[in-house]
């Protein structure tokens, strides 16, 4: 099979590392011929995955094609899938989750719990919704990595908002967040990962660590599951998609977003789980069985981001160290240039004890810089 993937980043080269178990010819469309994923598909295609001709043209003599960021052009899609090529996932999902606006209503159609939310068109618009806050205000389209979300707190902060369409959606008393993978076939048969908790560093509000399997009590557990399988069951598409939820102060759980394809809460599958989110999708999209998404062993996953006041070529200090470390498995992306908060790669650490992988998580982030 000849089978492209939108995008060429480090989700892209991770799936190309599983494709090579497998028989099939990959292709890869990204504007940057330096990308994480251009040396490892066997053909490379530069352009711009958001013009409808280039998408098209580049799709048409495949026979499958994958998305690695949801910022793609949904008309060629759609026109492709027309032709009878399969797409992973189907158009139709990608239009309904590329758009915070559609994706929301869509929980509220599907009565899938997510916050209570208001649709604003501009800043002006905005401004009359004090009486909403707190509250956070997403951009409808174009946003990523939490570029795109603001917590307007009081009306001090109304500033802050985007002029543009976006939702207004209520400020949740986050007690922990969660994701989840959910793989689904052409047949309509579904498995699902072990919750995966996400840890947020409350002084900078970015990422800390993630664990997984989560360590939820049994009735939030099966929640979370149900939900992030109605929610693939509802977009009725095939694919690998992961859902974040929060569980709140009141322990109710609510779906905050979705992504549509593979995605950085399910890094550590590739050694703690038996089959990995990436392996999982080439056997959705080859057509071959379902894998088996029980851990190996709990695991944690650190990120390892560009250095605050370093722009340029990258260098990774700690990194002998790291890898001196037991059951430490280091990913680096390939990225040669280094800029604040860039995600430059991933460290993974496995262990049967929870306390081993928080110290470990909490070490690595310490010891491991990447500065120029
Ligand atoms: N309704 C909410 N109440 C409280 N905090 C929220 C709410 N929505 C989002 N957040 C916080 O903001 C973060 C980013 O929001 P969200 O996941 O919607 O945006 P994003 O740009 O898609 O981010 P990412 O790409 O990092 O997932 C969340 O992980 C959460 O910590
Ligand atoms: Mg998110």
């Amino acid at each position: 099979m000849k089978v492209g993937i939108l995008g060429g980043g480090q989700l892209g080269r991770m799936l190309l590392q599983a494709a090579a178990n497998y028989v099939v010819e990959t292709y890869v469309l990204e504007n940057d011929e330096n990308c994480p994923a251009a040396h490892l598909c066997h053909h490379f295609t530069r352009g711009d995955i958001t013009d409808f001709d280039t998408v098209y043209n580049f799709g048409k003599c495949l026979d499958a094609l994958t998305i690695e960021i949801e910022s793609v052009n949904v008309d060629a899609l759609e026109k492709l899938e027309a032709e009878g090529v399969k797409i992973y996932p189907k158009p139709s999902a990608i239009r309904i989750i590329k758009n915070k606006v559609t994706q929301k209503e869509f929980y509220n159609t599907h009565q899938i719990p997510t916050s209570a939310f208001i649709i604003t068109e501009t800043r002006v618009d905005l401004e009359k919704q004090i009486h909403f806050l707190p509250a956070v205000h997403k951009l409808g389209l174009g946003g990523y990595d939490g570029k795109g979300v603001q917590i307007l707190n009081n009306a001090d902060d109304i500033s802050k908002g985007f002029d543009a369409p976006a939702i207004l959606e209520k400020k949740v008393q986050i007690k922990k967040e969660i994701a989840i993978i959910v793989a689904m076939n052409d047949a309509g048969e579904t498995v699902l990962y072990p919750p995966a908790e996400m840890i947020f560093d409350p002084v900078l509000n970015l990422l800390d660590y993630q664990i997984s399997p989560a360590i939820l009590a049994e009735k939030t557990t099966w929640k979370i599951e149900a939900f992030a399988i109605r929610v693939v069951k509802e977009l009725k598409s095939a694919g690998l998609f992961a859902v974040e939820l929060f569980i709140d102060a009141d322990d109710e759980v609510l779906v905050n977003e979705t992504a549509p394809r593979v995605h950085n809460s399910g890094h550590h599958t590739i050694e703690a789980n038996y089959s990995s989110q990436f392996d999982m999708l080439w056997r959705i999209i080859l057509g071959y069985p379902l894998g088996n998404t029980h851990p190996i062993l709990p695991s944690a996953i650190v990120n390892i981001i560009g250095a605050e006041g370093h722009t340029g070529k990258a260098k990774y200090e700690g990194l002998t160290e790291v890898l001196k470390m037991d059951n430490v498995f280091v990913h680096l992306y390939g990225k040669k240039d280094t800029k604040p908060g860039r995600k430059m790669g991933h460290v993974t650490i496995i262990s049967n004890d929870y306390q081993d992988l928080t110290y470990k998580a909490h070490r690595i982030k310490h010891i491991l810089k990447v500065t120029t």
